[in-house]
C-alpha cells in the first residue's frame, strides 16, 4: 500500500487526477470504477480540466459506477447517475453508451446486479477503481457487516450512513433506505485501486483501515490485501497514522 499525504482538499484532488490522467493516457481504453460521494469531486474537475486543455481523451475509456441508491431514477437530482453526468459525464468525451451505472429502480434488482457483474467481467475486470470511503469503513455502499459480500448487491443502509448522506437531502426521511452496489469481488479485483480521504473526521476510519484488524465491520479493511493501491490523503484524514 502506498500512502501519499498531500497538503489539502486541492493537492489531493490534482494527485488523484494525475494518477487516473496517467492510466487513460497509458490505456486509452482504460476500464475506470467510479465513486460518488462529495471527496471525488475536486478529482473529477481536474480530469475535466485537463480534457479542455486537450490532454486527456475519454473517447475510449469505460466506467462503472460503485453503486446507486434504490427508488431514485437516473435523472433524479439525488441519484448517482445525476451526479456523475453533472460532474463529470457531460463535460468531457466519454461515449455514453460506455458509461455503466447500476440502475436503482431495475424491476428484476437481482437479475440487474448479475449483469453488472457480468459486464463488468466481460471488459476484462476494472483497471483502475476510484474509492472514497464512509465515516463507518463502507466502500461502494459495502455496509460493516458479518461478511464481505461479493457480488454485486442490494444492501439496507445503516442508520449512520442514511444520516451522513442526508446533507444531500431535503430531509433524512428522502433519503434510501436501500441501495445497490458493487460488491468486494470486482472491487478486489480491481488491477489497480486509488482511495482518495479528506477531513479530520475520516481520520479514525483511515487509520483503521490502514492499521486495523481486517474484519468486515470495517469493509474498507480488506482493502490492505489488495497488491496495487495508493491512498490519497490530506492532512487531516492522515492525522491519526
Ligand atoms: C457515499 C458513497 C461512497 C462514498 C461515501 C463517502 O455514500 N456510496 O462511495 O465514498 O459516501 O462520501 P463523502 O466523500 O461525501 O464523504
Amino acid at each position: 500500500m502506498r500512502v501519499i499525504i498531500t497538503e489539502n482538499y486541492d493537492k489531493l484532488s490534482e494527485k488523484a487526477a494525475q494518477i487516473i490522467s496517467s492510466q487513460v493516457t497509458l490505456k486509452p481504453d482504460s476500464i475506470l470504477g467510479l465513486a460518488t460521494g462529495s471527496t471525488p469531486i475536486g478529482t473529477y474537475k481536474y480530469l475535466i480540466e485537463g480534457y479542455q486543455k486537450n490532454l486527456l481523451d475519454f473517447s475510449s475509456v469505460t466506467t462503472f459506477n460503485l453503486d446507486e441508491y434504490c427508488t431514485l431514477s437516473n435523472s433524479h437530482p439525488q441519484s448517482f447517475s445525476y451526479f456523475m453526468f453533472t460532474n463529470l459525464f457531460d463535460h468531457i468525451n466519454i461515449k455514453k453508451g460506455n458509461v455503466h451505472i447500476p440502475s436503482g429502480i431495475s424491476e428484476d434488482v437481482n437479475k440487474e446486479c448479475t449483469e453488472y457483474d457480468r459486464a463488468i467481467e466481460n471488459m476484462g475486470g476494472i483497471d483502475l477503481q476510484l474509492l472514497g470511503v464512509g465515516h463507518n469503513g463502507h466502500i461502494g455502499f459495502n455496509e460493516p457487516d458479518d461478511e464481505f459480500i461479493a457480488p454485486t448487491h442490494v444492501v439496507d443502509l445503516t442508520q449512520k450512513t442514511i444520516d451522513a448522506n442526508s446533507r444531500f437531502f431535503d430531509s433524512p426521511d428522502d433519503v434510501p433506505k436501500q441501495a445497490v452496489t458493487m460488491g468486494m469481488k470486482s472491487i478486489m479485483f480491481a488491477k489497480k485501486i486509488l482511495f482518495i480521504a479528506i477531513g479530520e473526521e475520516k481520520a479514525e476510519i483511515v487509520s483503521k483501515m490502514i492499521n486495523g484488524k481486517i474484519t468486515p465491520k470495517v469493509p474498507a479493511s480488506i482493502l490492505q490485501l489488495h497488491p496495487d493501491i495508493t491512498v490519497v490523503l490530506d492532512k487531516d484524514s492522515a492525522s491519526k497514522l
